[in-house]
């Protein structure tokens, strides 16, 4: 599938474990689904304001460290938040996103694919996974974040909910709770291979040449 410029133009009860792979159950990503965690008043987890505010937020980190954001990459894109708010942000730069639901490819025309595998033969500048990874069992979200270091040459927006998110940060009247459960140390220990984390669920690839001060990075 061509990306799309954000300019318009065409470029070309919680679960610790689940034995199931998460690559069987995209229909579970259904009108339902989304109806409830994205549109529906009262159920709605998240919208479409709190992702413009986080994606200002990481457009803006991103040029004070002079990383160009010319391509961008949504991998579990949904209903597309990030796309408009980028559109408003960095209007030149491609956007390419992809799911794993069948219902949200037929319905917003994403490129069907998993964070799990998804190879286009190509990196792109800003990778976006928000709410993703925590439908994975382990050995998917293991092989997920390997991806994420394959696909991006510049920097990664993760946001994935962990154990103690769980226990004390989310609500969980709101929140998917049918999810795998890991540790932050967990995420950390493997997106520190090819990534430094900067905080706010923003990493740039360590090879991406940013020179960042010791209290810039969380070692
Ligand atoms: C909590 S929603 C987040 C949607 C969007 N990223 C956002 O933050 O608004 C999780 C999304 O991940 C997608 N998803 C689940 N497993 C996936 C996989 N293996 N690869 C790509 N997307 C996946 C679901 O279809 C769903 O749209």
């Amino acid at each position: 599938m061509a990306s799309t410029a954000l300019d318009g133009a065409v470029t070309s009860t919680p679960r610790d474990t689940k034995i199931t792979f998460a690559m069987t159950d995209a229909k579970r990503f259904d009108a339902g689904y989304y109806r409830r965690f994205y549109e529906k008043a009262g159920t709605c987890v998240a919208d479409s304001s709190s992702v413009e505010r986080l994606a200002g937020f990481v457009t803006g980190y991103l040029r004070y460290l002079q990383l160009p954001v010319r391509s961008v990459l949504d991998l579990g894109c949904g209903l597309g938040h990030w796309r408009t708010a980028l559109k408003a942000l960095v209007p030149r730069a491609s956007y390419r996103g992809v799911e794993w639901s069948e219902y949200q490819c037929d319905r917003m025309g994403w490129e069907h694919g998993s964070v799990v595998d998804y190879a286009p033969g190509r990196a792109f500048d800003l990778v976006v996974c928000q709410g993703v990874l925590q439908y994975l069992d382990d050995a998917s979200a293991a092989r997920a974040i390997q991806n994420l270091g394959r696909l991006s040459q510049g920097a990664l927006y993760l946001e994935a909910l962990t154990r103690r998110d769980w226990r004390h940060n989310v609500d969980r009247a709101l929140t998917d709770g049918d999810v795998h459960l890991r540790t932050g140390d967990w995420y950390m220990h493997r997106l520190k291979r090819k990534f430094m984390p900067l905080g706010g669920g923003l990493f740039v690839r360590r090879s991406a040449g940013v020179s960042l001060f010791e209290l810039e990075t969380l070692t």
